[in-house]
């Protein structure tokens, strides 16, 4: 392992090593942005943000054909920069009416400089001081957002007020007191002991939430790196190349094993149901609308928030360009988001696009409900019947994938993609972010559900099974070594091993991840105190306000100002922060949203 680990650092430096820093330092600048406060604080001031595209000036121009040749898939495209400029006081002598030619104008004297012209690829903005300083109504929907957030204090502060009058009065009017924060907060933070040792069992599959969205908000965090202005985008560029690369791309994997999860889960507790009363098919409208009170109402109020407020809330030269264009998203397919079909409809504007995940979870709950309410007689049958079908899926995506010629993530991967949080890749909307593309791991999550189920009711202990223990212990790494694969896969090009590559690649992983889970639910030992650790159990309850809210809180941090530099550390430090505050905004959110409208629709509908 090692030797392959040393060999792929060899590969990957002496990919990297083609040009010198001296070299790089000649090239123009990639990003640059003026100071966009103390311009458009000048009652003359214009600001205006765009890309270009360089063209040589004279011939024979070395510059121009270092940067071409730089401009592979491994890098930026060094020919188009970007600029935002301060075009009042950096040209002040360019006089004319239209800023967009000003701004064309000022940018290509710079180049003309430097033996290259620019001619503008794509216009963002002009921006002057008035438009600046204008402040602009207060739409409906930012109206409607707010009264719906004064509705939910207000209705907390009677359910609470009215609780702690009542105290332990036995006619207490569930309806009011489902939005007592302090009952809520019991919820929150208190771990009942006792109940079905089945579920409790299930403990460690809270850490496992925890740290798989640990991994997600720290990839996040690199993508927004990629997606502002930096001063040395070289560092991206070799990161992308590097072995972390692999690790972070391989969290789309990590993606199916939650969906893997929540399959599980679905069909396990259906499963435990399916002892105390029969199950019928006629129940499935009954679990999606249990299942839609859970998660609909915070998915609702944060697309809400990013629809009318978020963008409001930071203020600078690419808050328009990156939070904007979410926000505009977030308006235009609200509903498609109150439907589940946001990963469907207009697939590559994202509103927050860690609400694929949802829409997804949504569809595969459909499916699992569905299978389980019609099989659970046929136990046996129908896990023989999934095997099948897992494989039979997994073949389908390849198949499909071969045909509409889509990539494994680790292809796409690439500096110019992840900028543009791969809106331009039909492998990532049409393909990952799809529904479809995640059937098989729903199925592995189906399968471990019935073995689960059958290891209880046949009273077997994995834990008593040494090649068990072996094989629990031995799988844990490779969730972490098969993500390193894609370093291998995405040097080997044909179409039939891509194809097989992707179908396989993410399901391989669930398996693996399976597996484990089987280990952390039935193997003693030390990775079950790990992952069993009563911290992650109160951290995985906000889980669903900090999967969606942390990707407004991270651009929000990442949006600053002025272009910076970047490095691992600063985006450990955009990481923690975001995390941080995504934590703690979740608190309100669960306590004060989410729980009291899950128990009060409750009360009302059942
Ligand atoms: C780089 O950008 C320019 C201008 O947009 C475009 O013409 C060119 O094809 C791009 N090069 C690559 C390698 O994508």
């Amino acid at each position: 392992m090692k030797i392959l680990v040393l060999l792929l650092l060899v590969a990957a430096a002496a990919a990297a090593g083609e040009f010198t820093d001296e070299e790089l330092s000649n090239f123009p600048k990639l990003f640059h942005l003026d100071d966009y406060d103390r311009c458009l604080a000048k009652k003359n001031g214009v600001y205006c943000l765009g890309s270009f595209e360089l063209t040589p000036d004279v011939q024979p121009n070395p510059t121009y054909d270092l940067l071409k040749e730089y401009s592979d898939k491994r890098h930026f495209n060094r020919t188009r920069i970007h600029r935002g400029y301060c075009v009042s006081s950096r040209c002040p002598n360019l006089l004319s009416n239209n800023a967009s030619l000003r701004f064309e104008r000022c940018v290509d004297e710079w180049a003309q400089a430097r033996t290259l012209r620019a001619s503008i690829n794509k216009l963002h903005y002009c921006r002057t001081h008035a438009d600046k300083h204008a402040v602009p109504p207060m739409t409906d929907a930012q109206r409607l957002f707010l009264q719906c957030v004064v509705a939910i204090v207000a209705l907390n502060i009677i359910g609470t007020i009215y609780d702690v009058y009542m105290g332990d009065e036995p006619e207490k009017n569930k309806l009011i007191t489902a939005f007592s924060i302090p009952a809520n907060w019991r919820r929150l933070s208190v771990i009942h002991e006792g109940g079905d040792p089945r579920l409790t069992a299930l403990i460690p599959v809270n850490g496992v939430r925890v740290i798989s969205m640990a991994f997600t908000t720290f990839a996040h965090a690199n993508v927004f790196h990629s997606c502002f202005y930096t001063l040395n985008p070289e560092y991206l560029e070799k990161q992308s190349q590097r072995l972390d690369a692999a690790f972070l791309a391989g969290g789309t994997a990590l993606m199916q094993m939650l969906a893997a999860l929540a399959c599980f889960f679905t069909a396990y507790n259906l499963l435990i149901f399916s002892q105390k009363r029969d199950l019928t098919f006629n129940m499935l409208p009954l679990c999606l609308l249990k299942r839609i009170i859970r998660i609909s109402p915070v998915h609702i109020f944060l697309v809400g928030f990013a629809a009318t407020w978020w963008p409001h809330l930071r203020d600078g030269p690419l808050v328009s360009t990156t939070i904007g264009i979410e926000s505009a998203a977030c308006q235009k397919k609200f509903w498609y988001h109150v439907f589940y079909v946001n990963n469907a409809v207009d697939k590559t504007d994202y509103c927050i696009a860690p609400t694929w995940f949802l829409a997804v979870d949504f569809h595969l709950y459909i499916l699992a409900c569905s299978l389980t309410l019609l099989l659970w007689r046929q136990r046996c049958r129908a896990l023989k019947l999934y095997v099948v079908l897992f494989f039979a899926s997994c073949i389908f995506c390849g198949i499909v994938a071969y045909f509409k010629e889509f990539k494994a993530f680790i292809y796409f991967a690439i500096p110019e993609s992840i900028r543009q949080i791969f809106r331009n890749e039909p492998s990532f909307t049409s393909f990952y972010l799809s529904s479809w593309s995640s059937i098989p791991s729903c199925f592995v999550g189906l399968i471990l559900a019935h073995i689960q189920f059958e290891l209880d009711e046949k009273r077997i202990k994995l834990n008593d099974y040494k090649w068990f223990r072996y094989l629990h212990h031995f799988t844990f790494p490779f969730l972490f070594i098969w993500q390193l694969s894609g370093q291998l896969a995405r040097n080997i090009s044909s179409p039939i091993f891509s194809a097989v590559y992707v179908a396989f690649d993410r399901p391989f992983y669930c398996i693996l991840g399976g597996i484990t889970l089987l280990g952390l639910v039935n193997v003693d030992g030390p990775l079950r105190k790990f992952f069993g650790w009563s911290g992650w159990t109160k951290l995985a309850r906000v889980s669903l306000t900090v999967m969606m809210f942390h990707w407004c809180i991270n651009m929000m941090i990442a949006a600053r100002p002025v272009a910076y530099g970047t490095s691992f550390l600063d985006m450990t430090v955009d990481w923690i922060a975001t995390n941080f505050i995504t934590y703690v905004l979740a608190i309100p959110i669960t306590i004060m949203l989410e729980i009291p409208m899950q128990k009060f629709l409750g009360l009302l509908i059942f």
